[in-house]
C-alpha cells in the first residue's frame, strides 16, 4: 500500500490562502481545521472516484466533493452535455428555454409538487422556503430539529447555532428546536408556541432508522397546528432512493429542498412544492401583495441545467442507486469487521446509512474524540484515500475502490488502537480536528 509523505506544495497553499480568503476555503467543511495537517490543502483535479493534490498525490475520494457528486468527478456523459450547452452560451437576459424542459423534468418526479424554483445553494432554497412558510401563514417561529447540523448558512439558521456572531438575538430567537425524531418534543413545541410556528424543517433521515409511520405522522400534526413542512433533501435526494426520502416514505411535505447531487456537482439546488405555497413568490395575481423569492442572476445558468438534465438520464438508465448503496452497504458490513479484528468496535463505530455511511471516533471512557478521529484520517490519508468520515457511494466508486479503502482501514487501526492505548498526541502529527460550529476559533 501506497505510503504518501510529500505535502510541500500543499504546506505552501496552506501558508497563503488564509492572507487572501477568510476561513480558507468556500465552506467551512473544506477548511484546514478539519483534516490533519499531512493532508492535500487543495485539489487540483478529479477523474471518477479519484482526486489528485498540487503536489501529485493521488487519492480516492470518500465523500466527493462533499457528497455533490452523485455519478463521479468529470463524467463524461454529464461533461458532454454541459459543455454542448456551453458553446451556445451560459446566461442570458431571457430565460434559457433549458428552464422549462428541467422544471417539467424535475417534477415529473415528485408527485404531490406542482413548482420548482432554482438556485446555485442550498443555503439559498431552505432560506428561500422559510419566507415562503412565514408568509403563507403570518407566523413567524421556525421549528428545527436540535441535533441536524446544518440547514443554511443565512441567519435565521446560524442564529439558532453556537456561532452567532453578526446576528441579532432579535433573528436568533425566531428558531426554536425540538428533539429529532421524536413526535412529542414536536407536539411540546406546537403547544408551548400556539398559533406561532410558520414550518417545521427538518432532514427526512438523520438520528435513527425512522418508524415506517413517523414522517406521515409527523407532518400531519404540523398541520393540524397550522404550519408547514418544509423537508430538507439535501443531502438524501439521489441517495435514499430516486429522487428521495419522499419516495421512500410516501409523502408529500408542502415544500422539499434539493442540492447535492442532482446535478453531479454542479450548481444547481432547488425548491419544489406545493401551488398554493410556491405561488406566492408569483407575479400573476395581480393586486397581491408580492413576495420577493429567489431572484438571481445566475440561478437560470444553463450549464449547470445542463448537468441536472444529464444527471436525471443517468439515473434512469442505470441502477445509480442500486450501485451507490451496494457500494455503502460493502464499506460498512467490511469495515465493521475490521473494527471488531483490532478490538477497536467499541471506538470506531459505524453510525448511520449506506448511502452516508459515516463513522464516530470514540475515547477509552466513550467520548467523542477529535484528536483519535484526526489520527485515523491521517493514517488513511497517508495511504491514498482522502477521507474525512464519511463515505458516500457514488456510481464511479468501483468494487476495487472499496476494497482498497478497507484496506488502508486495516492497516490505519493498527496505529488507532495504539493512539487509543498511550494517547493520540503520540501518533497525531500536528492539531486535531475542530468543530466547525464553535464559538471560539
Ligand atoms: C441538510 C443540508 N441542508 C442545507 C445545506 C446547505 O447547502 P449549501 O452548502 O449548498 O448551501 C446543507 C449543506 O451541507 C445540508 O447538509
Amino acid at each position: 500500500m501506497k505510503e504518501i509523505t510529500n505535502f510541500s506544495k500543499s504546506d505552501a497553499y496552506r501558508k497563503r490562502i488564509h492572507d487572501l480568503i477568510p476561513g480558507g476555503a468556500h465552506t467551512y467543511s473544506k477548511g484546514d481545521d478539519q483534516f490533519p495537517i499531512l493532508s492535500p490543502a487543495a485539489i487540483t483535479h478529479g477523474k471518477g472516484s479519484h482526486v489528485w493534490d498540487p503536489d501529485g498525490n493521488e487519492y480516492i475520494e470518500c465523500l466527493g466533493g462533499l457528497a455533490s457528486i452523485s455519478l463521479g468527478h468529470a463524467y463524461e456523459p454529464v461533461i458532454e452535455r454541459v459543455a454542448a450547452e456551453l458553446k451556445r452560451g451560459n446566461n442570458f437576459s431571457r430565460p434559457s428555454v433549458l428552464e422549462m424542459e428541467i422544471a417539467e423534468k424535475f417534477l415529473a418526479n415528485i408527485p404531490g409538487h406542482d413548482m420548482i424554483k432554482f438556485a446555485k445553494n442550498g443555503s439559498v432554497v431552505t432560506t428561500a422556503a422559510v419566507k415562503l412558510a412565514r408568509a403563507y401563514t403570518g407566523r413567524t417561529l421556525v421549528a428545527r430539529p436540535a441535533e441536524h447540523p446544518f440547514y443554511s448558512y443565512d441567519d435565521w439558521f446560524i442564529g439558532s447555532t453556537d456561532v452567532k456572531s453578526g446576528i441579532p438575538n432579535a433573528i436568533s430567537n425566531l428558531t426554536i428546536t425540538f428533539k429529532a425524531d421524536d413526535l412529542q418534543s414536536l407536539r411540546e413545541l406546537f403547544e408551548k408556541h400556539p398559533g406561532q410556528i410558520a414550518c417545521v424543517i427538518s432532514e427526512p433521515e438523520k438520528m435513527n432508522a425512522l418508524e415506517p409511520d413517523f414522517l406521515k405522522n409527523a407532518i400531519e400534526l404540523a398541520h393540524q397546528h397550522g404550519a408547514l413542512w418544509v423537508m430538507d433533501e439535501m443531502i438524501t435526494g439521489y441517495k435514499t432512493d430516486f429522487p428521495g426520502s419522499m419516495k421512500k416514505y410516501n409523502v408529500v411535505p408542502d415544500m422539499t429542498t434539493w442540492g447535492k447531487g442532482i446535478a453531479n456537482g454542479f450548481s444547481f439546488c432547488c425548491l419544489t412544492g406545493k401551488k398554493e405555497v410556491m405561488e406566492l413568490g408569483g407575479i400573476r395575481k395581480t393586486g397581491a401583495e408580492k413576495l420577493f423569492l429567489i431572484s438571481t442572476t445566475h440561478g437560470g445558468e444553463t450549464s449547470s441545467i445542463a448537468a441536472a438534465l444529464a444527471t436525471i438520464d443517468e439515473f434512469k438508465k442505470h441502477d445509480v442507486i442500486g450501485h451507490n448503496q451496494s457500494m455503502g452497504q460493502k464499506f460498512i458490513d467490511g469495515s465493521k469487521q475490521i473494527f471488531n479484528s483490532h478490538g477497536l468496535s467499541n471506538s470506531i463505530r459505524n453510525l448511520q446509512f449506506n448511502w452516508h455511511a459515516s463513522l464516530g471516533y470514540f475515547d477509552k471512557d466513550g467520548n467523542n474524540s477529535f484528536g483519535l478521529r484526526t489520527l485515523f484520517h491521517q493514517e488513511m490519508i497517508k495511504r491514498g484515500v482522502l477521507f474525512q468520515g464519511i463515505f458516500c457511494p457514488h456510481f464511479s466508486h468501483s468494487e476495487s475502490d472499496v476494497n482498497y479503502i478497507l484496506n488502508a482501514m486495516d492497516e490505519a487501526c493498527s496505529l488507532y488502537k495504539k493512539g487509543l492505548e498511550e494517547g493520540y498526541e503520540k501518533y497525531l502529527i500536528g492539531e486535531a480536528i475542530k468543530p466547525v460550529f464553535r464559538k471560539i476559533i
